[in-house]
């Protein structure tokens, strides 16, 4: 039998776990052709989120775009993966998506071709993005043209949106703005990791997205959906877990769907079918995956100077939400000054060791944090 618990890439349908308060939000905001921005941690569950949102859209009244901006790193690359994405929505047949790139980007010379898997996929016919002087704002009024046909909204779903950051300038947030802003027929969602880079981009009043969508934090996946989700799984293989175990699993993990995801499908490989999961099971399935992980964090540790390590030491053992900029915590790990703390906060930041926390910050690897854990005792 096939490990139910899936880590690594976008889960859905059966391996999806509840968020059915985010899902109603989000769809209310799509269906509205509200703005918004999504955004966590990183592998906190966004884009499987979404992408079980817009399932849920009816195909009638909404197309959705969906666009990862991860590869994008220019303005011509943008316009370009834009244009794309919003002729292939408009598919499904090879016909229905020449149509739709021909009347909306004829300029960019768009055909379809056949991946090895027999997708249909649209590829234009310019030489290259940033030779092509590609007019980005006619690009981006295309959904709001769909949307005038009357038959169907829109909804533009623009994945790691902290891309756009690195572009060089700040055109694409500017024209971003001025464009969505009269399209009430469009829904936008920005989805993006690195919060501070995010939250930069549109929490800062000089940047052009300042206030220009509502804001939407992504949480962990509490342990109350977490318990009947679990033993589900464990019963379906004939293996029994308590809901106290699963409590445990989730302290782990902080209920973080990436690292519960991956710490379930050890366990569930240790235990065989007819057992229990006991507490013995739950450490042997924490130390494999410290282990393997053990050359990596040694390393990722020793390349950190000292007052980075006291304040993550601190952090992994105190408990969330942790000011560490008080004097007690300052005091409690050794780190003599504020100015000692916002160095090493800045430093471990950079490297995305750890990540903002309402007032607070989290080690973002939840293993990393019991392998420092360990270290102390
Ligand atoms: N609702 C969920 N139910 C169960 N597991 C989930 C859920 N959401 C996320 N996960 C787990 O987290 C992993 C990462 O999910 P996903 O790629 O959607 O996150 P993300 O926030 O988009 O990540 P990234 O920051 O890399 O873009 C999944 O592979 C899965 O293991
Ligand atoms: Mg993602």
């Amino acid at each position: 039998m096939r490990n139910p618990f899936q880590y690594g890439s976008v889960v859905r349908g059966e391996a999806f776990c509840n968020r059915k308060q985010e899902i109603a939000d989000l769809v209310r905001a799509m269906e509205n052709g509200e703005k918004v921005f999504v955004y966590s941690e990183r592998r906190i569950g966004k884009t499987s989120l979404i992408r079980t949102a817009l399932e849920k859209l009816s195909a009638r009244r909404f197309l959705g775009v969906y666009l990862d901006l991860w590869p994008t790193d220019s303005e011509a690359s943008f316009a370009v993966a834009l244009a794309r994405a919003v002729a292939e929505s408009v598919g499904p047949t090879p016909k229905k998506m020449l149509e739709a790139a021909k009347s909306f980007f004829a300029h960019l010379a768009p055909s379809v071709t056949l991946t090895e898997d027999g997708q249909p996929k649209v590829t234009f016919g310019i030489a290259s993005p940033a030779a092509a002087k590609i007019d980005l704002t006619e690009v981006l009024e295309a959904p709001a043209k769909i949307a005038a046909q009357g038959k169907r909204k829109v909804v533009v779903v623009l994945d790691e949106c902290q891309r756009i950051l690195e572009y060089g300038n700040d055109g694409v947030e500017r024209r971003l703005r001025s464009v969505i802003q009269h399209q009430s027929d469009v829904s936008y969602i920005f989805l993006g990791s690195r919060k501070h880079l995010v939250q930069k981009m549109f929490l800062d009043q000089d940047r052009p997205l300042y206030r220009a969508a509502g804001h939407y934090p992504l949480a962990p996946i509490d342990v109350t959906h977490w318990i009947p989700f679990i033993r589900r799984r464990f019963l379906d293989a004939g293996k029994e877990i308590e809901d106290t175990r699963i409590q445990a699993l989730c302290a782990h993990t902080d209920g973080h769907p990436f690292y519960t995801q991956h710490l379930a499908h050890a366990l569930w490989e240790s235990c065989e079918a007819g057992k229990t999961v006991t507490d013995a099971m739950i450490e042997r399935a924490v130390d494999l995956l410290l282990d393997r992980e053990s050359y990596a964090y040694t390393t990722l540790w020793e390349s950190l100077a000292l007052n980075p390590r006291r304040f993550l030491a601190g952090l992994a053992a105190e408990s969330r939400g942790v000011k560490p900029f008080s004097a007690d915590f300052i005091q409690r790990h050794a780190l003599r000054s504020a100015s000692n703390v916002q160095r090493a906060v800045e430093a471990l930041l950079q490297r995305d060791v750890i990540d903002h926390d309402n007032g607070s910050f989290v080690i973002t690897d939840r293993f990393f944090k019991i392998w420092i854990r360990r270290r102390q005792e």
